[in-house]
């Protein structure tokens, strides 16, 4: 069969709406992207799936925090994540929203289908909930009895009449396709994982609630309109619904998955509910689901509260978009956790991409003007360089299985030693020595030695670096498509006779971190109630604290006895504050936007005095700053009355 007639679908989970895109789901989406832009080049007829997981109590908290309907919420936070995606050239071919008619009808129909199977009945449940992770935990997990093992929120207790969908029932048909694909899980180590989960013994899974609207609603011949279906229930049908399951089924052929991406956090929902759905609705297992690891910044955790996040986009503007592609993937094995340091990204830059692939274009172009008026032609290549070209064969011949094996770290590894036999060759041959000795075709032909290493690299890097791999084309002179993959990569062919154009160094090196550091005066709260009484508190899953840990933090009045600019940086000050101390305290504060230099000379602030120093901008910063900021922006919290300075605030 011909790679034309075979099918790849390609997934990643859908996004929640209850907060904007970071790194973490970039990564995801950028996976899926990689995957998906390599199946279509390679000819495979690919659908890529990405979207929006919209309905749940969380949502519609946040979406009440805010004072918006869950709809106006869920419309607005959906359409930045889809924003970002086409901004960031996301190939999908459906961008999915659990909200849309088809797929409610689509949730409606496998609902049906699993209820008439007899997997479906109803029951009371009671139990642990938490909000936040949407998810029931049994009292054996919980931490202190109360809070949740996942993210250390406070559950609910909740109890009200269920469907239940019989999960248990399915235990030995999961262990068995498990044990049937040993691919069907990666990275393989996770697969055990689930399997232990597994063998534990599964309990039927409570799907439907009473206690909130904001959900799918039960097909209406059960005449039971207060349940609304579990989130998960309705988020992991998206992969079918997407199809048209239940509407209109032309799609339906893409089906089984080859790929469901997700994150190791959400494997459970993906290993064991999901498969256990499909056995019921009798639909076809996915031929893998790929967890990957969770990314963490200079070393923690990124928090909003921390003010750690990274945004994507703010990485991309500032490195370039593909640099930024070809870091997350390089950086980190797949299934592994991976940290986001500017300096890491910034080696990666200056090392793989400047010296070992934009180097080399520019000693080809530096070569062919020189010697060649620019003429690049590789009739003679095998003639004397064919063990090189041997090589690397070698290598590109490892990448196929590499990539739908999730093992994209081990495929760009892979695909940089023919860069670095192009190198060598040039070092080792000299074409300036063999223009010396009069060899003109020993020298054209390493030119043409380069120039295919080039062709067939930036066809297979084209999936990670699609912009930065077309300009590299275009500079010789072809296109990348299935022909050119089939010729360069398939057919081991060279290429054809072109003048070589110039083009401006791909990757100019960087020096500096080219970001400034987020700083937790700079966070981007949500406009969160700040003040709230326990039971609210609770309810809105904000972590309640006791007196003793409010008092371990140290607050006191300062008098700014120094302010000035930071040169290079928009966002930052440098203030000494006077806080009764021997020396007043350096701090480094994120409020240039809201205040001058000026302004805030001699005026009173209230300082957190206990917190770990830390650099920004290369700058020492030995206290925080207490601020308030809303939509209309920024304003210092400051002493009604001029205090002493170091007074305690309590
Ligand atoms: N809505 C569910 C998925 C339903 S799929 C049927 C969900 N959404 S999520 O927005 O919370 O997370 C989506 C993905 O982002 C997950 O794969 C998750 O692992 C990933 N990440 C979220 N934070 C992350 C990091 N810090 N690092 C890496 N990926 C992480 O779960």
């Amino acid at each position: 069969m011909s790679n034309s007639c075979k099918k790849a679908y390609i997934t990643t989970p859908i996004y929640y709406v209850n907060d904007i895109a970071h790194i973490g789901h970039a990564y995801t989406t950028i996976i899926a992207d990689t995957v998906a832009r390599y199946s279509r080049m390679s000819g495979l007829d690919t659908f890529f799936l990405t979207g929006t997981d919209e309905h749940g109590q969380k949502i519609e908290e946040s979406a009440k925090i805010r004072g918006k309907s869950a709809q106006e919420y869920a419309d607005e936070i959906s359409a930045t994540f889809k924003n970002l995606w086409d901004d960031f050239g996301i190939s999908y071919d459906k961008f999915i929203r659990t909200t849309d008619a088809e797929h409610i009808k689509g949730v409606q129909k496998a609902f049906g289908v699993m209820y008439d199977n007899g997997d479906i009945y109803k029951d009371v449940y009671k139990g642990h909930y938490c909000i936040s992770c949407e998810t029931f935990f049994p009292e054996s997990q919980l931490v202190d009895g109360e809070f949740c093992p996942e993210c250390g929120k406070p559950t609910t207790i909740v109890e009200e009449e269920s469907y239940f969908f019989r999960l248990s029932a399915y235990e030995e048909k999961l262990l068995a396709w498990y044990d049937e694909n040993p691919d069907c899980i990666l990275p393989k180590s996770k697969r055990n994982e689930v399997i232990r989960f597994v063998e534990g013994g599964l309990d039927d899974l409570s799907i439907t609630r009473t206690s909130f609207d904001w959900g799918v609603k039960l097909p209406e011949n059960l005449g039971d309109p207060k349940h609304v279906m579990y989130v998960w229930l309705d988020a992991l049908m998206n992969y079918i619904t997407a199809l048209g399951y239940g509407t209109d089924e032309a799609n339906m052929d893409f089906w089984p998955a080859r790929v469901h991406l997700i994150g190791k956090d959400i494997l459970r929902f993906h290993a064991i509910y999901w498969p256990a759905f499909l056995m019921s609705l009798g639909l076809p297992m996915p031929k893998h689901i790929a967890a990957h690891g969770w990314w963490t910044r200079d070393g923690e955790k990124m928090s909003k509260s921390k003010g750690n996040v990274v945004n994507p986009r703010e990485v991309a503007d500032a490195y370039g978009l593909d640099n930024f592609r070809y870091f997350m993937l390089r950086e980190v094995p797949f299934g592994g956790d991976g940290d986001f340091s500017q300096k890491a990204l910034i080696d990666r830059i200056n090392s793989d991409l400047g010296n070992d692939l934009g180097n080399l274009l520019n000693r080809l172009i530096g070569m062919s003007g020189k010697y060649f008026e620019g003429k690049v032609d590789s009739a003679n290549v095998a003639k004397y360089y064919q063990a090189e070209l041997d090589e690397v064969h070698a290598s590109l011949d490892k990448l196929e299985p590499l990539l739908f094996d999730m093992q994209i770290h081990k495929y760009l590894e892979e695909l940089w030693r023919p860069l670095t036999v192009a190198n060598k060759a040039i070092d080792k041959y000299q074409p300036w020595t063999l223009m010396k000795e009069g060899k003109e075709e020993e020298a054209m032909a390493l030119n043409g030695l380069i120039a295919a290493i080039l062709g067939k690299v930036s066809v297979m890097l084209y999936p990670v670096m699609p912009e930065v791999c077309t300009k590299i084309s275009e500079a010789l002179s072809f296109t990348i498509d299935n022909a050119s993959w089939n010729a360069l990569f398939k057919e081991r062919k060279n290429l054809d006779t072109f003048i070589i154009e110039k083009i401006p160094p791909l990757f100019p090196r960087i020096e500096e971190p080219l970001l400034e550091q987020a700083e937790p005066e700079d966070i981007k709260t949500e406009p969160k109630t700040k003040v709230a009484e326990p039971a609210k508190a609770k309810e809105e899953g904000i972590a309640l604290i006791g007196i003793d840990q409010f008092f371990q933090t140290s607050l006191k009045v300062g008098t700014v006895v120094k302010a000035e600019e930071i040169p290079k940086s928009k966002k930052l000050l440098l203030l000494q504050v006077d806080i009764g101390e021997e020396n007043p305290r350096q701090v480094v504060a994120g409020i240039k936007k809201w205040y001058s230099a000026n302004e805030m000379l001699g005026t009173q602030v209230c300082v957190v005095a206990n917190l770990k120093p830390a650099k920004l901008m290369g700058l020492k910063s030995e206290g925080m700053l207490l601020a308030a900021k809303d939509e209309n922006g920024l304003c210092m919290i400051r002493p009604e009355k001029p205090k002493t300075p170091g007074t305690p605030i309590s």
